[in-house]
């Protein structure tokens, strides 16, 4: 694709190259990202971070990167304190908001509605997550976590064993990273879910389609079996009813470390897009698991202001000048990562 001022919508407008070239820029962000080196290269620009629905992560990290880059963020948290509650259309805000902005990051409870947004806007969006749809600079980060670790193994993504476990019908995040993972080949999925929670058959089906290997079940144990990654989700209970709905579900699937240590293979990456639930009847990745090497879920967090750098940089066409703008920091000196 031709990234400098295109949206980014979906996973499925990226090619394998396109997924290399945002890990290559990635890659190259490191230094600034553990503060070692600095550049201004967005100095002047604006991002509007649009977050119409909570986050911790992805609105802290996407204005996190953009800083890194040099540039200012401008942020709205919340339907209630924005012109939306008065019945203002997306159509009108997009136009207005392009006008603020030189690129926007949002999120909307509604799935469609950030590329809805974005037909009406004048600079380039980011998808942080639309309803139940898409989140596809999670799935980036995500499958950048993955290679790594997996990368540190001697292995590589195509022909792994991945087990995606929890609300795979309401979890943006697996839907977007499944489809990411098939532009590679040959992969195993194993999809653990209640039946009333699983991923979506249209999913199911393409990744099939394209030649890989899908197993759904609600065995937990079994499925944890022979797996190179395992990525847990939270059970949605946002997108229920009613919270009465959600608690049939929640603490079905849980992972700790008896039970990870007698199912799983030593080297079994463990992932999870955050946040987890940590209350007392969820226990969906219990805190045992906190100090165990494996563990990947904060690496997960790390590698997001990497990955939205890049996105940032291919998007504003700044790639190149970013090394050229570049200079020591010498107000820090121990690697905080
Ligand atoms: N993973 C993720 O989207 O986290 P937040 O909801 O905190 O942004």
């Amino acid at each position: 694709m031709h990234f400098p001022g295109a949206h980014i919508l979906s996973v499925n407008q990226f090619e394998l190259a396109d997924v290399e070239r945002i890990f290559d820029v990635a890659d190259s962000m490191v230094p600034f990202a553990h503060r070692e080196r600095m550049t201004k290269v967005l100095d002047g620009a604006i991002l509007g971070n649009m977050f119409f629905e909570p986050s911790t992560r992805t609105r802290l990290s996407f204005g996190c990167a953009f800083n890194l880059l040099g540039g200012e963020v401008r942020e709205t948290t919340d339907v209630k304190t924005s012109s939306i509650s008065k019945g203002e259309s997306l159509y009108d805000t997009a136009r207005v908001i392009s006008g603020y902005n030189d690129i926007i990051v949002m999120r909307h409870p509604q799935g469609g509605s950030v590329a809805e947004f974005a037909k009406a806007s004048r600079v380039p969006v980011i998808n942080a997550g639309d309803g139940p749809n898409e989140h596809p600079s999670q799935a980036l980060l995500d499958l950048y976590t993955i290679r790594k670790e997996l990368g540190s193994a001697g292995k590589s993504i195509s022909g792994m064993h991945i087990a995606m476990v929890g609300d795979l019908k309401h979890g943006r995040t697996v839907h977007s990273l499944s489809r990411l993972i098939q532009l590679y080949d040959n992969i195993h999925f194993t999809m653990i879910s209640p039946k009333e929670l699983c991923m979506p058959e249209e999913i199911v089906e393409e990744l099939r389609r394209n030649g890989h290997t899908v197993i759904e079940t609600e065995d937990m144990e079994q499925g944890l079996v022979g797996n190179d990654t395992l990525y847990l989700t939270r059970i949605q209970e946002e997108r229920f009813n009613s919270k009465m709905e959600a608690d049939i579900y929640r603490g079905r699937f849980r992972l700790n470390e008896a039970i990870y240590t007698r199912y799983c293979q030593p080297k079994t990456v463990i992932m999870h897009p955050l946040p987890r639930d940590s209350r007392a009847d969820a226990n969906e990745l219990d805190n045992d698991l906190n100090q165990h090497p494996n563990l990947a879920i904060f690496r997960q967090t790390d590698n997001g202001v990497l990955v939205r750098m890049a996105l940032f940089a291919l998007s504003l066409d700044v790639c190149e000048q970013v090394h050229k703008s570049a200079r020591e920091v010498n107000w820090y000196t121990e690697r905080r990562f």
